[in-house]
């Protein structure tokens, strides 16, 4: 028996796609026969993806914190494949580790450029294709859009702003396309690795960050969270809009 895959024939633009979940999701979008546009702030890293995938796909580098520099990926994707179906504003950065009184403007500015501002810039300039292609945005929120954290003065606000942007957009564009966002707990990445501090020990601190996890008592894979972006991407989630899904394994349960 043959199982049909759940994205043939659709063109995806992954941001953030040279580490990490980005990886993930486009690796596991083109599994499912998407062409994966691979966007991403480091070119090698992009590349280094595209060669991952299972479709052959495309990388492309793009700030999406700066307007021209998204303008300029999309309309090469819109060019070469013709349609957008699936977006997932999947770039972030963690920001400043620090609380309010020691964050600096600047460090707020760029956090809140790149996981906000850049999930606006993207959508945006995505839109009339996702539209023609009654496409799918899914954005990659986190757990601390939705509870407060420790000196991460500028990251959770930032993510709680994808969360609003998530479920207007959903509103604005209902009956054209969907728009979602997951909210992923701690997941082992690069980024997660860069927040501790050089003294620590990484497996240790990682073992910790595993216990307030319920489900599993351990750090989530980028795996793991590229299979509930698919599914949010898929007609499998042919129902819903404007939800922020939690994959957190608990850690906000309580
Ligand atoms: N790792 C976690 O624990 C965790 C938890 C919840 C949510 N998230 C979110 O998941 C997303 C991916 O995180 P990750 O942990 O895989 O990060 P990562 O640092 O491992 O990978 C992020 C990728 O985004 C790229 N990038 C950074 N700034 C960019 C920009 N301005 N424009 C385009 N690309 C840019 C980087 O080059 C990198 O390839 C982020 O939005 C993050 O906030 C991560």
């Amino acid at each position: 028996m043959t199982i049909a895959q759940r994205l043939a024939g659709r063109t995806a633009i992954v941001t953030g796609a040279g580490a990490g979940i980005g990886r993930a999701i486009a690796v596991r979008l083109s599994q499912e026969g998407a062409f994966v546009a691979c966007l991403d702030i480091d070119p090698a890293a992009a590349a280094a993806t595209v060669a991952l995938l299972a479709v052959p796909g495309v990388a492309a580098t793009c700030n999406v914190a700066d307007e021209a520099s998204v303008a300029a990926a999309v309309a090469t994707v819109v060019e070469a494949r013709g349609r957008v179906d699936v977006l997932v504003n999947n770039a972030g950065i963690a920001g400043p580790q620090e609380p309010a009184l020691s964050t600096p403007l600047d460090g707020w500015q760029h956090t809140l450029a790149v996981n906000l501002t850049g999930t606006f810039l993207m959508s945006r300039a995505c839109l009339p294709a996702l539209i023609e292609a009654e496409g799918a945005i899914v954005n990659v929120a986190s757990a601390l859009a939705l509870v407060g954290w420790t000196d991460e003065c500028a990251y959770g606000p930032g993510k709680a702003g994808v969360v609003q942007l998530t479920k207007g957009m959903a509103m604005d564009y209902a009956g054209r396309i969907r728009v979602n966002c997951v909210c992923p707990g701690a997941v082992r990445t690069p980024m997660l690795e860069s927040t501790l501090p050089p003294s620590a020990d990484v497996e240790a601190t990682f073992a910790e960050y595993g216990k307030i996890h319920p489900l599993h008592q351990r750090l989530a894979w980028p795996e793991e969270i590229a299979d509930v972006v698919l599914f949010l991407s898929s007609d499998d989630a042919s129902l819903i809009t404007g939800a922020a899904l939690l994959a957190d394994a608990g850690f906000t349960a309580g």
